[in-house]
């Protein structure tokens, strides 16, 4: 793979993840999971605001100086006391990276009551000044998708001239749909001059559900960095899921030929870790996490996973970190299932003994949601008396 199909993953589980109300992590749960995304090969980790509170500046500091690969990012908004604020905490990292933001939309702007050739300014002389500190920032005009087309090239302009390493375009609310979110990017390495020098990022939450898929169609309009979160946590409906865009990436590489870096086998660990610090659980149908994500109950599938697992599995469990598939024994499973779950608990049946198991198995799980590996044993220790 040539460097320009490579994707980076930039991480804000720390940051916007963690902005979720109520998914508030300890000073140790974020080193723990800053280690774990320095561990699985994410680029960049954003982990927290520096100026928002004193234990989020002390995490950001911490994180920067044990970081061993990635990139430490703090958030700051657009005046000197947050930028220097976040430089303080991150200049310990081996890679630091400033990041700072300011709302372009009309609705965004009405927050600082700027005008637009006020905000411009600001945009110069912040990012002007983040640069001054750092060799690596970033810049995001926040609420992109909603800003005028015209003011956001003005904006992104200013930014790359001021020093902007990256720009990153927020869909803030979660509006924008994927052919937009192709062309918008599209559009503005084509328009803006400098675009073609600097590295345009992807930032979309989830209200609409199309986070994941805005994602991956950016990076078809020329996008080089994924923002997200494990589990998709963040705020109302979350962000764009790494787990998702890094699989998506991995399975379909024949239509969307980018790569990323992540180790995917360490998947299932972190969210598992993120799901217990948060306190937010992983709904059992998540994909790529979700507790079903590689588990079949029906009857005809499997049947067909014990013959082959391609026929219902477009992906390994192994490569997300799972051992195995799991076939939920529950009224919707077949025999060929239950013999290969006997099989699996020691039990060897004769045709016939597995066709009095089979009929006692069916009674009971019409009345259970799912028939445990206990129960199966009970049935056939059941059966064993009776015959
Ligand atoms: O969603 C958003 O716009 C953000 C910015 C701070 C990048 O999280
Ligand atoms: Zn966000």
């Amino acid at each position: 793979m040539s460097p320009e199909n490579r994707v980076l993953i930039f991480d804000t589980t720390l940051r916007d993840g963690e902005q979720s109300p109520g998914a508030t992590m300890t000073h140790e749960e974020k080193l723990e999971i800053a280690s774990m995304l320095d561990d699985m090969g994410v680029d960049i980790i954003e982990a927290g605001f520096p100026i928002a509170s004193e234990g989020d500046f002390r995490a950001v500091s911490e994180i920067a100086k044990l970081s061993q690969q990635a990139t430490i990012c703090g958030l700051a908004r657009a005046n000197f006391k947050d930028i220097d604020r976040c430089w303080e905490a991150v200049q310990h990292a081996k890679s630091p990276r400033i990041h700072t933001f300011i709302g372009t939309s009309p609705l965004h702007r009405a927050i600082p009551n700027l005008d637009m050739d006020q905000m411009a300014e600001r945009i110069h002389e912040t990012v002007t000044h983040a640069r001054n500190l750092c060799d690596n920032v970033q810049w995001s005009p926040m609420d992109a998708t909603r800003t005028e087309w015209d003011y956001l090239c003005r904006t992104v302009e200013i930014a790359i001239k001021a020093g902007a390493t990256t720009i990153n375009i927020p869909d803030t609310v979660g509006y924008t749909a994927p052919v937009e979110s192709a062309d918008l990017i599209r559009k503005l390495i084509e328009t803006v001059p400098g675009a073609d020098e600097i590295i345009f990022a992807t930032h979309c939450h989830n209200d609409l559900g199309m986070a994941t898929a805005n994602s991956l169609a950016a990076v078809a309009g020329g996008a080089r960095q994924i923002e997200c979160t494990i589990n998709g946590l963040g705020e109302r409906a979350g962000n764009t899921a790494l787990e998702e865009v890094v699989m998506a990436l991995k399975v379909r590489s024949d239509i969307m030929p980018w790569h990323t870096q992540v180790d995917s086998r360490k998947i299932m660990n972190i969210s598992r870790r993120v799901a217990t610090v948060s306190g937010f659980p992983v709904q059992f149908n998540k994909a790529i996490v979700g507790k079903n994500a590689f588990a079949h109950e029906s009857g005809i599938h499997q049947d067909g996973m014990l013959k082959n697992a391609e026929t219902f599995e477009i992906m390994r469990p192994e490569d997300v970190g799972l051992t195995a598939t799991s076939l939920v024994m529950g009224k919707h499973s077949g025999r060929a299932a239950l013999r290969s779950k006997l099989k699996e608990l020691g039990f060897e049946l004769a045709d016939n003994q597995l066709n009095d198991v089979f009929v006692r198995f069916k009674e009971l799980a019409d009345r259970k949601k799912e028939v445990y590996d206990e129960d199966l044993v009970a049935l056939v220790r059941q059966n064993e008396a009776v015959e």
